[in-house]
């Protein structure tokens, strides 16, 4: 038990008949803990560190924290510094992998035991489902940029793109065969316009009709329109839960943004030329999964979730910062705006999106709300 615990435990005997057990205050905190002793094997870990892991209690008794972290990593560091300080020390952003998860952005708290010497509790806490909300926020602004310009190219481009495609085509009755290609570059130049300007407008702020919708038919919709057309040589595997409820959300637009996740990981994974290129579709029911909504004291309930993989080489260093921002692309024909279009409707829906990347795993994966009792049938 840490020190600031066991003191907190410390302060009840004298006014409850009996002071609460220290395992049951531990096994009921919500925020993953465990306990390391002297030689980094798992002396103790409380419920909400064995769904962080992965693993189970019985699990991670058998294992030592080097089988779940590299030797490199400078979560060693951190203990060493504990154990060296008597202290607490804590480091931000780093990352745990275990078989059966991968987590990056994680901030470790580690505190000494004066009970029990060279024994570390460290306090994780997933720090990425927070700052993607908070992102999330900053590129609902960036596309809300985008629905003012669309009106406006919509407006000043359009018509003008019109007039100029229609006298191309009239050129096209008149001129001989060398020029004939001229007038055919221009008109298709304007389509090209045209198709852009169309996406950009499905940055509207309209209002989304809103229905019980079945994840599972939207994923299958995407993946038969992906291996019939762009992805025909790609491995898709489903690793879906039958038993997920509805999500609250617009149809199209889930297929929009599926669609846009597979069309990415696709192109990803055949560029690159992977020898057995796969994408793999996962959705999931999490319990707990509640975020804060910054700036209110609201929190929405996300326990849905949809992931989609690929083992592509992973998104470019220099994009990731601005991923979802439009127009940024790494692609000579891309208009960057996928990226930021499935960001916008994600938020529409009260959702959040994450992203996971590194060389030969890429996961983007959403959060989002079921049908409550209080939304109309
Ligand atoms: N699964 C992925 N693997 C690697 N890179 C990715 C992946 N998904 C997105 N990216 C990177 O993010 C960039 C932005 O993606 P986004 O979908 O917004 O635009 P785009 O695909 O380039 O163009 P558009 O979708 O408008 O045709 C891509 O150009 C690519 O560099
Ligand atoms: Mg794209």
């Amino acid at each position: 038990m840490s020190s600031v615990l066991s003191r907190a435990v410390g302060l009840l005997p004298g006014r409850g008949p009996r002071a609460i057990d220290s395992a049951a205050i531990l096994s009921a905190l919500p925020v993953p803990v465990v306990v390391l002793d002297a030689d980094n094997r798992f002396r103790q870990v409380n419920h909400a560190a064995e769904q962080f892991l992965g693993i189970s209690a019985s699990g991670l008794a058998q294992m030592r924290l080097n089988d779940l972290v590299p030797a490199d990593s400078p979560l060693y560091l951190l203990i060493e510094q504990v154990r060296q300080t008597e202290g607490t020390v804590s480091n931000h952003d780093l990352s745990l992998e275990s078989p059966r998860l991968v987590k990056t952005g994680i901030t470790v708290l580690g505190s000494a035991m004066a009970e029990e010497p060279g024994a570390v509790v460290l306090v994780l806490q997933d720090a990425s489902a927070a700052r993607s909300l908070d992102r999330q926020l900053a590129f609902r602004g960036a596309a809300r940029s985008v629905s003012g310009m669309a009106a406006i190219l919509a407006h000043e481009v359009k018509n003008p793109l019109s007039g100029i495609r229609g006298a191309a085509q009239l050129l096209e009755a008149s001129v001989d065969e060398a020029d004939r290609e001229l007038t055919v570059l221009i008109r298709d130049e304007a389509d090209r316009i045209r198709a852009l300007v169309d996406r950009m407008e499905a940055f509207s702020e309209k209002p989304i009709a809103r229905t019980a919708v079945n994840v599972h038919r939207v994923l299958e919709h995407v993946r038969r329109l992906a291996q019939s057309g762009f992805a025909e040589t790609v491995r898709f595997q489903e690793n879906y839960d039958p038993s997920l409820p509805p999500v609250w959300g617009n149809r199209d637009q889930l297929v929009q943004v599926i669609l846009n996740l597979v069309k990415n990981a696709a192109e990803a994974i055949l560029t690159a030329g992977v020898a057995h290129p796969e994408i793999v579709l996962t959705t999931g029911f999490q319990h707990g999964m509640r975020i804060a909504v910054p700036g209110t004291s609201e929190r929405v309930d996300l326990p849905l979730y949809v992931g989609v993989r690929d083992n592509g080489p992973g998104i470019p260093e220099d994009i990731r910062p601005h991923l979802f921002e439009p127009f940024v692309t790494s692609k000579a024909s891309g208009s960057g705006l996928g990226l930021s279009l499935v960001a916008k409707i994600v938020g529409d829906h009260g959702g959040l999106i994450e992203v996971d990347s590194r060389p030969g795993r890429t996961e983007f994966r959403l959060h989002l709300p079921v049908v409550s009792e209080k939304d109309p049938a």
